[in-house]
């Protein structure tokens, strides 16, 4: 076990078992980091109020019981009654040399959970915008990391590819002709489709007759009607994958469950809520009316299941997703990666869903609220002229402003490979602002912040892995090839070594709490830590060939625990920059 958090808990925990006997002996520790040790154990203080004794007094009973030679050169007692711990530099060597051979870094193996995770969730014939890429980059890293911590993770892309603006956009598809460059246009600029349906159908009532019958045919399963519905359901399809190449996420069309996969599902769902008890029919609409929710003149707040046109919203397909996450996926924990204004939603319908009883107390829904993005004008990001911001553009734009990065930081490289490493700087650096902050914060979008090569951003980590691989490579030698053995003399490698430790637990850490800017703030510690290391330490310099062993097999380590790490967060590691 590498975590040194983690081994000094057990050896702390049972020192206070030993000594103030066995109802003590699950106790936290309550091991922190420290300033002026590696860690402390803040526990004796807590635990001289339920002894009634003096907090020195516990902390010295603790000291006393405690067994940790092994882990621990230093154990001191301070201040009113912490425990300072300063791990054996042998201990670290021994836990880093461990990591060399790790396939998994350290990364606990945890009891396997089924997870749905819901993200990305574009519209179809409408524009991917910075929102859904935000929900697509942190979904997409959630579900990276809950897998490489062992568990079942379930892609569910729920993608809006029903409802009634599906009349209108059948009619107008019919009008240009399917096979036409306006259908084309479905594959590129989806938004440009769909403003010309919506202008028609707002100026023309012929046009506004024959969509709303459309609708009719469409929800009565006319079998030409539903051709074409799935024929732009694929235009719109071929969009959002050009776009998931593009930034480089895991979804594919096996992870496909759009609103329409639901439908059949819903009439029984009403009519289960009504027999139970749990909806009631409010004027002419089918309603949940739920305790604790209110609207802002204190009447009570329903979550409509059926209109009164006999039409269903979007609480009842949401209400549809949990009972088919939990019947037919047998979901341990559900997470929904969705923006943070349909919070309130989310909790009704899982509340409605906990009534009815389809889902039951030992699962747990879980809400990712993604914050927005916002211009320099403080306001959701638009165009100049007010539009979307369209997000294939958004992302060329990335890769252009990284082709110049790059052109000035290598214009030794020809332009085959600075083109490709700007590709992966640019999308990454992207992604990696979307990540770095918490996923609720709203944030600026702000390019020239984002592609620096300074700072907690995807471009600085990229670089600190492709410099680390410029160092093997001036020494002719391979990473993989360095294996140590790990000895620890210098403060400097004292800290790496610890640093790399520190991995495994950042990635428990992202799993726990669905924060992926646990694991950036890690990595981006990480490189600093590597950065001091190597100002003070040459690593192929030194005269010694058992300093230089070590020095490499920590740098071969540092780098493995880079690009894994950024592997994680969907962010790639170009072997030059
Ligand atoms: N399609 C929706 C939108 O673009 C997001 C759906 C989120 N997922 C869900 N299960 N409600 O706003």
């Amino acid at each position: 076990m590498a975590d040194p958090q983690h081994v000094l808990t057990q050896r702390v925990q049972s020192a206070i078992g030993a000594a103030f006997g066995s109802e003590y002996a699950d106790t936290d520790p309550v091991i922190r980091p420290s300033q002026f040790a590696d860690y402390q154990a803040n526990a004796a203080l807590a635990l001289a109020k339920r002894l009634g004794r003096k907090p020195r007094d516990v902390a010295a009973d603790i000291v006393a019981h405690l067994e940790a030679g092994d882990v621990c050169s230093g154990v001191e007692i301070s201040g009113p009654g912490f425990v300072n711990l300063t791990l054996d530099e042998d201990w670290i060597a021994g836990r880093a040399q461990e990591l060399l051979t790790d396939p998994r870094l350290g990364v606990p193996r945890q009891e396997s959970q089924n997870i749905p995770i819901d993200y990305s969730a574009p519209n179809v014939a409408k524009e991917m915008h910075v929102g859904h890429l935000r929900t697509t980059v942190v979904g997409d890293a959630l579900a990276r990391v809950l897998e490489a911590l062992g568990h079942n993770v379930v892609r569910q892309n729920h993608i809006g590819d029903w409802g009634t603006p599906f009349g209108m956009l059948i009619e107008h598809l019919l009008d240009v002709g399917e096979h036409s460059a306006e259908a084309e246009l479905l594959t590129t600029d989806p938004n440009a489709f769909y403003q010309v349906a919506k202008g028609k159908f707002d100026s023309s009532p012929e046009f506004t007759k024959r969509a709303r019958e459309r609708v009719v045919e469409l929800q009565s399963g006319d079998a030409e009607t539903l051709r074409l519905w799935r024929e732009l359901v694929d235009l719109s399809k071929s969009y959002f994958n050009r776009i998931y190449a593009e930034l480089g996420v895991t979804l594919t069309d096996a992870d496909l469950a759009g609103e329409s996969m639901y439908n059949d599902m819903l009439p029984a769902i009403c009519d289960e809520l009504e027999s139970t008890g749990v909806a009631e029919l409010s004027d002419g609409a089918l309603c949940v009316f739920l305790e604790g929710y209110t609207g802002r003149d204190g009447s009570p707040l329903p979550l409509i299941v059926r209109k009164s046109d006999g039409g269903y919203g979007y609480g009842t397909t949401d209400l549809a997703t949990v009972k088919y996450r939990v019947e037919t996926l047998h979901a341990d924990r559900i997470v929904y990666v969705v923006g943070a204004p349909q919070s309130l939603h989310l909790r009704m319908v899982w509340d409605t869903a906990r009534a009815a009883g389809w889902l039951p107390e030992n699962v747990e829904p879980v809400h990712v609220q993604i914050g927005n993005v916002l211009g320099e004008d403080g306001k959701i990001l638009r165009t100049r002229s007010g539009q979307p911001i369209r997000l294939m553009a958004l992302l060329e734009e990335a890769v252009e402003r990284a082709t110049s990065v790059v052109a000035e930081s290598r214009p030794d490289l020809d332009g085959e490979s600075r083109a490709a490493i700007a590709r992966d700087v640019g999308i990454g650096a992207v992604k990696y602002a979307d990540l770095s902050v918490s996923h609720d914060t709203e944030y600026v979008f702000d390019f020239d912040r984002m592609l620096a090569l300074h700072g907690n951003t995807g471009p600085y980590l990229q670089y600190a892995a492709a410099r680390i691989r410029s160092i093997f490579r001036k020494g002719g030698l391979d990473p993989r090839e360095a294996t140590g053995p790990i000895r620890l003399g210098e403060p400097a490698e004292r800290d790496l070594a610890l640093a790399l430790l520190g991995f495994g637990p950042a990635v428990r850490q992202v799993g726990d709490t669905l924060e992926p800017h646990h694991l950036c703030g890690y990595l981006f510690d990480l490189a600093q830590t590597f950065t001091s290391f190597y100002e003070r330490c040459p690593v192929l310099k030194p005269d010694d060939p058992a300093v230089r062993d070590s020095r490499l097999a920590l740098t071969a380590a540092t780098l493995h625990t880079l690009v894994r790490g950024l592997d994680l967060l969907g962010v790639r590691a170009p072997e030059r920059m």
